[in-house]
């Protein structure tokens, strides 16, 4: 796998901030019935992607020193920006369309209490990524579940920094995977698969109306999150070695120009 320096990702997070791909002068034109659809779920994603990050933040730090590559702590501080972004656009929307920004939901709770506990970048890592990739299903749906304008143009802005953000995190898990031993190793990709499917089947769970509005039914959802999971944390992606040697030069590398 082809894996980049932090320099790169903060680069090209910085870069990504600037660029607006939305025209807030469209009207937010949303139906009744795509309202009935989408907007508990549109509410529950809005809360989930305003987090402050502090607990990734705390936990990247730790672990950047530990690496000694401190840009990777900016780079992390930037991604965090884009996912606020993204709150801070489906709030917005939300503010257009009358309807409130809501404090509590019990999937942002749950996720909320994981994060509080964890200081650890590997369960970091493989939670992000997994919540992203459903995220990715969930902002393509949202998009086919509407005919406003504006949301889609919100959603396809979503879209892309996700997919970034999958690619960023993706290679994180798989550096942090290659330092393991063949033991830990086989503990972690099934760990990681495990942890996928089932936070997977809860997404599903609690959205599912908004997935079938978007025209994804269980059987399709499910497909398309194992072939994401093969794509990040697969066999053929974890246990790629011939990366490994150039990582190992990455991270002890202590300039990064
Ligand atoms: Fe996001
Ligand atoms: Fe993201």
């Amino acid at each position: 796998m082809e894996t980049h320096l932090s320099g790169y990702w903060t680069n090209y997070f910085a870069k990504n901030l600037k660029i607006n791909r939305i025209d807030w002068d469209l009207q937010a034109k949303i139906t009744a019935e795509e309202k009935f659809n989408i907007l508990k779920s549109l509410q529950a994603w809005q809360l989930g992607e305003t987090s402050e990050g502090d607990h990734l933040i705390n936990a990247s730090k730790k672990y950047a020193n530990t690496i000694n590559d401190p840009e990777y702590l900016d780079a992390v501080k930037l991604f965090i920006k884009e996912e606020q972004k993204h709150g801070n656009n489906l709030g917005k929307y939300l503010d257009l369309i009358g309807e409130p920004r809501i404090k509590k939901d019990w999937g942002d709770t749950l996720f909320r209490k994981i994060r509080y506990f964890n200081t650890n970048m590997e369960l970091w890592t493989i939670a992000v990524i997994t919540v992203e990739s459903a995220a990715q299903l969930f902002y393509q749906a949202l998009k086919d579940a509407t005919n406003c304008a504006l949301l889609k143009q919100i959603c396809t802005d979503i879209l892309i920094d996700e997919a970034a953000h999958i690619n960023f995190q993706r290679e994180r898990l798989y550096i942090i995977f290659s330092q393991k031993n063949a033991i830990s190793k086989w503990i972690a990709y099934h760990a990681y698969s495990c942890f996928f499917i089932c936070t997977s089947l809860v997404v599903w769970s609690a959205h599912k109306k908004l997935f079938k509005a978007g025209k994804l039914n269980l059987h399709g959802y499910f497909n398309k999150m194992k072939l994401k999971l093969a794509k990040v944390a697969g066999k053929t992606v974890l246990y790629d070695h011939k990366e490994i040697f150039k990582i190992t030069i990455k991270i002890n590398k202590p300039t990064y120009n």
